[in-house]
């Protein structure tokens, strides 16, 4: 049993398996940003290591104290694939595909929920701080208060809080509610996600809630205030500005455009194969631009980058299917011999490379139905040190509340969108320049650091507020 005094419980553990056996820290961002303060704290993290049926006794790395959890084949089925993925996920991006409501798969979440939490009781010290991420743990909060109130509690919800009236659907919602009501903070991504999550607490458990104040009843008859508001996440902007000015970099993105036969414009889609994304949104445009001959093959190639994500939920196999029709259509009646017109890369890549992919692309396209915040978008930004590119984002990715100089688009207007992309592509370069400073003003002055302060601190706020009431 460690000791520590800030304990991260996520459903991963921010490390994956090398291929000679060891352990690498992953790629993701919220590693990234937490790292240092793990590190200077000497802080655990508990999480399950990706996959299932792994007995891993506890361990350190890189200064911070590792706790996996178990998950066996069945709960990987019921409590990730099931519950966390194919209900919660799409009941909270507005249901874009069918949420399935199955008994047994929330019995999964429930036990799944309960053993995080005791990992997280058990390796917290006294009175220590414990920040419970996203939807896959909402549980959790509560679970752990139950048995350890000496803790400070924080979460962050990483993906959309929907409208009361889909919410209302989750068989569950009161026990999803009262469990994150459980911790001291309740963070997400938009003020409109903590604007719906307040309503749900009003609308079903008829708590008063007063600016991002929420008052909890405690069983013992008194109450305590919880608060539920915006920190938009964000990235390590740093690194991308230092891989971006690397030579190697620069130039592997012109090794990327001559590869491509040296198009006047690269159109880059960066996306998990999600059908929240977009995706299909974005090559109905395109293959329309073609067809209507409003862009030329020769002319303008689209990269489109999609990542292999939860490939045994069945909405992300035909998803699967659907899209690679899709680019298999396109490119049969617009290819030629020479070019190409949507590259399409089922894989993931090393962040040097999507950083060079982001420099040789002239336009970035994010048409997201719903995403919490899009990081990509923000990457594209930080990576641009040329001041050049421009940003096409939906009004339905986070990301839209901060970065208002990108081009703003209705990804389900198709017309609109296929305007979009054409002022995207005929941008003059002055016009590139003042929206692409702008844009990366905002994320170099709020990275990810920023925004794990934020929340940190806040959290201490009402931590001391509530010992000295
Ligand atoms: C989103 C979620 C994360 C999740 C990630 C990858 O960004 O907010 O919680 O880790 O997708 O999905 P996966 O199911 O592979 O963890």
């Amino acid at each position: 049993m460690s000791e520590a005094p800030l304990v991260v419980v996520a459903n991963r553990l921010p490390v994956d398996r090398d291929p000679d056996g060891g352990w690498r820290q992953s790629p993701g961002g919220l590693v990234t940003a937490l790292e240092p303060v793990m590190r200077r704290t000497r802080g655990a993290w508990v999480g399950w290591a990706g996959k299932p049926g792994l007995d891993i006794e506890p361990f350190d790395f890189e200064g911070t104290h590792l706790h996996p959890v178990r998950l066996d084949a069945d709960e990987v089925e019921n409590y990730y694939e099931g519950f966390s993925n194919d209900t919660i996920w799409p009941l909270y991006h507005d249901v874009i595909s069918a949420p399935r409501y199955r008994r047994v798969w929330w019995d999964a979440y429930v036990a799944v929920n309960e053993r995080f939490a005791a990992a997280a009781a058990d390796v917290a010290a006294e009175g220590a701080t414990v920040w419970v991420q996203d939807y896959q743990l909402q549980l959790v909060p509560q679970l752990l208060r139950d048995k350890r109130p000496d803790l400070t509690i924080g979460y962050f919800h990483h993906i959309p809080f929907p409208a009361y009236g889909l919410f209302a659907q989750l068989p569950w919602r009161r026990q999803v509610l009262e469990g994150l009501l459980g911790a001291d903070v309740i963070g997400f991504q938009r003020v409109q996600d903590a604007g719906n999550f307040a309503r749900a607490v009003r609308r079903q458990l008829r708590l008063d809630t007063k600016a991002s104040g929420i008052t909890v009843p405690l069983p013992d008859g008194g109450e305590r205030l919880a608060l539920a508001r915006a920190f938009p996440i964000s990235i390590d902007a740093d690194s991308y500005i230092e891989m971006a000015r690397r030579p190697e970099i620069q130039a592997r993105a012109a090794e990327i455009r001559a590869s491509l036969g040296n198009p006047k414009k690269i159109l880059l889609g960066v996306d998990r194969l999600d059908y929240t994304k977009g995706i299909r949104h974005r090559l109905k445009a395109f293959g329309e631009l073609l067809e209507d001959g409003r862009v030329k093959t020769e002319d303008v190639t689209l990269v489109q980058v999609a990542s292999p994500s939860r490939e045994r939920v069945e909405a992300y196999m035909q998803l699967r299917d659907e899209i690679e029709v899709m680019v298999g259509r396109i490119n049969g009646d617009h290819d030629t011999m020479h070019h190409t017109a949507i590259r399409y890369l089922h894989q993931s890549f090393p962040r040097e490379e999507m950083v060079a992919l982001y420099l040789a692309s002239d336009v970035m396209l994010v048409t997201a139905l719903r995403d919490g915040m899009n990081l990509v978008a923000k990457e594209y930004v930080a990576s641009r040190v040329d001041n050049r590119g421009v940003l096409v984002l939906s009004e339905f990715a986070g990301a839209a509340d901060e970065l208002g100089s990108a081009i703003r688009i209705n990804p389900h207007d198709i017309d609109g969108l296929k305007d979009a992309v054409v002022r995207a592509i005929e941008m003059p370069g002055a016009e590139q320049g003042r929206r692409m400073r702008a844009l990366r003003k905002r994320v170099l002055e709020h990275d990810v650091e920023d925004w794990s302060r934020e929340f940190l601190d806040t959290l201490a706020d009402v931590s001391r507020a509530r010992t000295s009431a």
